[in-house]
């Protein structure tokens, strides 16, 4: 299959250039491409013609997003809109990445797939936006939500957790925000399965089980084997910040549970993560 990329220099974007390195891939990302410049999309799919596009591209920046709510439009919803016209110009399927922050994670239970969008902070407007105008211009689409993204020599929690650890020998972590750690490279198996059945629709990949951010903190620490740093509970409102993240923003596996594309529990996906990270 030849396959399209964009963001492929990301977290996710690198991840699937491994998963599907047998296959015909296109990679595209800034600075040769912004997908904000209406017509670079459809001219590039116009030339290269892949059979398949996987939209990875994104200001994913969230407090970036609050404090310029009108470039994360940009390039969150008017972006993606370009990528799928230039899909829909082509007769070309698109996947979609998309996220939990587009609900507002004000349910304990966490979210199924076919909950309704309902976004709390410009980051989750501009990628329900985004959902919109796929689902508008689009029959062959696949969305995939995920949350709490982490990849090799990305700048994430992981890495920022470690860092204090081992410079301050304390960490202070929020409580009342919940996730799904996911590890990029276990979701890009699971989009690369996903492309294969033909089954369009939305689907939430992400590793398995739920947490919050001090819990996760916990956990990483415990795998790096500092358990000598103290891990300090702490509310959300003890500290502000421009975004405001969804509390409870859990997602549930359940329609790619029913194609039998599940990811494996988020502390064994952290384990191998850390394998590498923490090699000498
Ligand atoms: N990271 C997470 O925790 C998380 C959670 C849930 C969902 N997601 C979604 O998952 C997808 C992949 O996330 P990721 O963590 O791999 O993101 P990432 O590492 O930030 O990668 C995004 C890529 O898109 C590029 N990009 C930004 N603006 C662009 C533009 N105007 N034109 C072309 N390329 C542009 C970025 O380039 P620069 O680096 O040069 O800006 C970067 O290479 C995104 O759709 C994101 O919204 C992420």
């Amino acid at each position: 299959m030849h396959i399209l990329i964009t963001g492929a220099n990301g977290q996710l974007g690198q991840a699937l250039q491994t998963t599907l390195r047998g296959e015909t891939l296109t990679l595209i990302d800034l600075p040769e491409v912004d997908i904000t410049t209406p017509g670079t999309m459809a001219d590039i799919i116009r030339q290269t013609r892949p059979d398949l596009v996987i939209h990875c591209a994104a200001y994913t920046d969230v407090d970036g997003c609050a404090r310029d709510p009108e470039l994360a439009h940009r390039v969150n919803a008017f972006g993606t809109q370009n990528v799928a016209l230039a899909c829909q110009a082509t007769d070309i399927a698109m996947v979609h990445v998309s996220t939990n922050e587009v609900f507002a994670g004000t349910e304990p239970g966490g979210y199924e797939e076919w909950r309704p969008l309902s976004p709390r902070n410009p980051y989750g407007q501009s990628k329900a936006a985004a959902e919109i105008h796929v689902r508008a211009l689009l029959s062959r689409y696949y969305i995939v939500r995920t949350a709490w993204l982490y990849a090799p020599g990305g700048r994430n929690f992981i890495h920022a957790i470690l860092r204090r650890a081992r410079e301050e020998g304390v960490v202070r972590v929020v409580t009342d925000e919940v996730g799904n750690p996911t590890y990029a490279a276990d979701l890009a198996q699971a989009i690369a399965k996903l492309i294969t059945t033909g089954q369009y629709g939305i689907y939430h990949f992400v590793n398995n089980g739920a947490c919050s951010r001090w819990a996760f903190a916990n956990e990483i620490l415990r795998q790096a084997g500092l358990t000598g740093v103290v891990n300090i509970p702490i509310l959300s409102s003890a500290f502000s910040r421009p975004s405001s993240p969804p509390p409870f923003g859990a997602l549930h596996n359940r329609n790619g549970k029913a194609l039998g594309i599940t990811l494996r529990p988020w502390q064994e996906a952290l384990s191998d993560y850390l394998q590498g990270e923490l090699l000498p």
